[in-house]
């Protein structure tokens, strides 16, 4: 793989479904899955294989049956939680473990109850444990955000040479903010020894509103994956949202340089697939996947989209899977909309003078 890809780890049906209300049943997550591997997402997380037998049920089905993605289960740092994800990703053509731990001095103290050397013991445990049954193993300091850099270098080196290939940055609680996220990334991968031995992933929050721009901060630096969810789904304000961070590498590789492997063309139905199966709607002015992210309403934009495209658009509607822009005829639309309007549905005005009669009687009933 280049030095230039970054891999897409989709967690919708993972983080996504710890948003409250947005349980999805195993046949649901099946379809997902089906659509995710259509796009060509390099990692699903098909879920947390321990947490329930549905859980477990659903991993399995998407591990037995996707091919061209690999299919990856969550696991807390214990042997139980391993072992049952193991178990469901037996028949998986490729298929990840993906284990973590807290690493914040907050939650080590409080939530786990642990000295940091026995968070660093349980650590390479766990890595090592779910190395002996599969050969691709990502580990996550949970709350990284909020961890003390030193600590940081220490459990990462030493799960790094436990056999973690892949090792996961996320800001928990959406705390960080770009330039620090940043430069965090750019600390780690300069003072950990083995840090060439391992590909630097990000896992961003959106409770500041600042996922996704944490997530493109953290690429610039030398993060190579990142995990997203399909309309930004997750646990509170969600999580960075995988058109949105896909779209911007796309549309700005000018300035980031780097891609992905997505068939941005299914975006769109995956959205709307995500969205239909949860019940969550998508806000019309979302980025990417909203019902007015191609549309234009206001005058002087419809005549300048209509004469060249680019002038208010920075892609086109159709690379995301829309069939095309969309010209709202309303009070604010200009002559050049109507008119386009008319004919496409088969009037032709003979003079601008009847075109201009037909344009102030609609105005009249756009108000
Ligand atoms: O937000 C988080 O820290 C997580 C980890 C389990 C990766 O979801
Ligand atoms: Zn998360």
């Amino acid at each position: 793989m280049s030095q230039n890809n970054v891999i897409i780890f989709d967690t919708t049906l993972r983080d996504g479904e710890q948003s409250p209300g947005a349980s999805m049943t195993r046949d649901e997550k099946l379809r997902i899955a089906r659509q995710l591997e259509k796009m060509r997402v390099d990692v699903i997380e098909a879920g947390f294989a321990i947490a329930s037998q549905g859980d477990f049920e659903a991993v399995k089905a998407i591990a037995d049956t996707i091919k061209d993605s690999t299919v990856c289960s969550l696991s807390r740092a214990l042997d139980a939680d391993i072992d049952r994800a193991g178990e469901a990703l037996a028949n998986a053509n490729s298929g990840r473990i993906h284990t973590f731990i807290a690493t914040s001095p907050i939650h080590m103290k409080y939530k786990l109850q642990m000295q940091p050397d026995q968070v660093v013991e349980n650590a390479v445990r766990a890595v090592k444990r779910a190395r002996s049954l599969v050969a691709d193993v990502e580990f996550s300091l949970e709350d990284a955000s909020r961890s003390e850099l030193d600590f940081m270098c220490r459990i990462i080196e030493a799960v790094i040479d436990a056999g973690a290939g892949t090792i996961n940055i996320p800001d928990t609680v959406g705390y960080a903010v770009p330039q620090e996220f940043g430069h965090t990334i750019s600390q780690l991968l300069n003072r950990i020894p083995n840090a060439d031995k391992a590909i630097f992933s990000v896992h961003c929050h959106n409770d500041l509103g600042l996922a996704v721009a944490n997530s493109l901060s953290a690429v610039a630096a030398g993060a190579r994956q990142v995990e997203c969810t399909v309309n930004g789904l997750g646990e509170r304000a969600g999580n960075a949202s995988l058109e949105e961070i896909v779209m911007a590498l796309r549309t700005r590789k000018d300035v980031m340089g780097l891609e992905t492997r997505i068939d941005t063309t299914q975006i769109v139905p995956a959205s709307r697939l995500v969205s239909s199966i949860t019940g969550f709607p998508v806000q019309p002015n979302k980025a990417i996947v909203g019902a007015n992210a191609f549309a234009h309403e206001s005058g002087i934009h419809q005549d300048g989209v209509l004469k060249h495209r680019e002038t208010y658009e920075i892609m086109t509607a159709e690379s995301v899977g829309w069939n095309t822009n969309r010209m709202v005829l309303g009070k604010l639309s200009g002559r050049n909309a109507f008119r386009t309007r008319m004919e496409e549905l088969g009037t032709t005005f003979s003079s601008d003078a009847e075109l201009n009669d037909a344009f102030a009687r609609f105005k009249r009933f756009g108000r």
